[in-house]
């Protein structure tokens, strides 16, 4: 058997590897909490699953779903973008719903990136914008995060060279790890990089709703003209408590989003109908309950930000997004950190380096888990 050399260059998904050292630690007996993913560990509202159950109840949505979406669930998606964001989509050229947002993470990097081409993404950043470069054969540029840039990369460093054979710019905000949002003025910087260098502009906005202390996310799609560079990335995953549901969306550029599909068609079989029906009604229906929800998990952070001290941490309050992106003290290694505090706590952290070298010397912790584990982890972790 040979398997391809893309394999060889394609490390192991990190949190699959997590995954297993997990699993084999509760199967060894210990009660691990893990503070590793961003996996909401709350239920989709009571009328998104009706919506799911009555529609999978009718003998005729269980074919194929077609290659487009719904209809049903491309208007909810331009009511959402309207509503939240005041944003105008077409719901023919402009929105393409996804199998989850990470499925059209990937698959964007074979519609933009032939072997030569740059990706450019920042580090640290969501793993799937380097594995996608690397899938296409591409190549991939990190722009460093730095807390001494607000956690913005600094696209006028970017070389001009560089610049000139990249394709593709992935920005995330709020951002996972580091948990900052983007300032509008940096969002139209981005932009007119874009337009200079001929780029596709990828704005991956999976916690705009997961926001904390009244901060209001944007979305790409506001600044001015964005659509003529821009495709955003979204996700009924963490908005909605719908991470295993898998449905996000792409929505800009009808070009990018045309170019996009040609690589979906060609690969998968559309959404399970049930499932669009009810992403839309999660998209159309009452919101009130995300604020709710997004003071758990500020009180969750709070809580993690509380013991981080006693443990030599500091971390910033994120804006928005799901974790906790903590400074490990001083010379620690943040992989030796997390690998030893597994063993002897039976806690898990995501070290920094999970998502780009410049992501060394940190921590990352996650708000997905109930206030008295946390507070557990807490101990645990101080009486190492
Ligand atoms: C920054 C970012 N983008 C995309 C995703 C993928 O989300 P999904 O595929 O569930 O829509 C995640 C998930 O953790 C993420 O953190």
């Amino acid at each position: 058997m040979k398997i391809a050399d893309r394999i060889k260059n394609l490390p192991p998904y990190v949190f699959a590897t997590v995954e297993a050292r997990i699993a084999a630690k509760k199967a060894a007996g210990v009660d691990v909490i893990s503070l590793g993913i961003g996996s909401p560990d709350l239920p989709a509202p009571r009328p998104i699953i009706d919506a799911m159950y009555q529609e999978a109840l009718k003998p005729n949505t269980h074919g194929y779903a077609g290659y487009y979406g719904t209809a049903q669930l491309r208007n909810a998606i331009c009511t959402y973008y309207g509503k939240r964001f005041g944003v105008e989509l077409d719901p023919e050229s402009e929105v393409r719903p996804l199998i989850g947002s990470k499925e059209g993470l990937a698959n964007m990097a074979l519609a933009f990136v032939d072997p030569g081409d740059i990706v450019l993404a920042s580090d640290p950043g969501y793993p799937t914008y380097r594995m996608g470069a690397v899938m296409a054969g591409g190549d991939f540029y990190a722009v460093p995060l730095l807390e001494e840039n607000n956690w913005l990369p600094v696209l006028e460093d970017v070389p001009s060279d560089i610049a000139a054979r990249a394709t593709m710019l992935w920005l995330n905000y709020p951002n996972n790890p580091t948990g900052v949002g983007a300032p509008l003025d940096f969002m139209q910087r981005a932009v007119d990089f874009c337009r200079e260098y001929d780029i596709v502009l990828c704005y991956d906005n999976p916690y705009c709703d997961l926001v904390f202390d009244g901060y209001v996310a944007p979305s790409i799609l506001q600044i001015p003209d964005a659509k003529d560079v821009a495709v955003e990335f979204n996700s009924l995953s963490k908005t909605y408590n719908m991470a295993g549901w898998r449905v996000g969306m792409a929505v800009g550029n009808a070009q990018a989003i045309d170019a996009l599909t040609t690589i979906k068609t060609n690969v998968d079989s559309g959404i399970f109908l049930p499932l669009q029906a009810a992403a839309a009604v999660a998209l159309t229906g009452d919101q009130s309950w995300i604020a709710e929800r997004n003071l758990i998990y500020q009180r969750r952070r709070d809580i993690i930000l509380d013991w981080l001290p006693r443990l030599g941490m500091s971390a910033q309050p994120p804006q928005g997004g799901l974790y906790v992106w903590a400074r490990v003290p001083a010379g620690v290694d943040c992989e030796a950190y997390a690998i030893e505090m597994l063993d002897k706590a039976g806690v898990w952290l995501t070290p920094g380096t999970a998502f780009g070298e410049y992501g060394d010397g940190f921590l990352r912790l996650s708000v997905c888990v109930p206030d008295e584990r946390l507070i557990e982890a807490g101990e645990r972790l101080s009486s190492v």
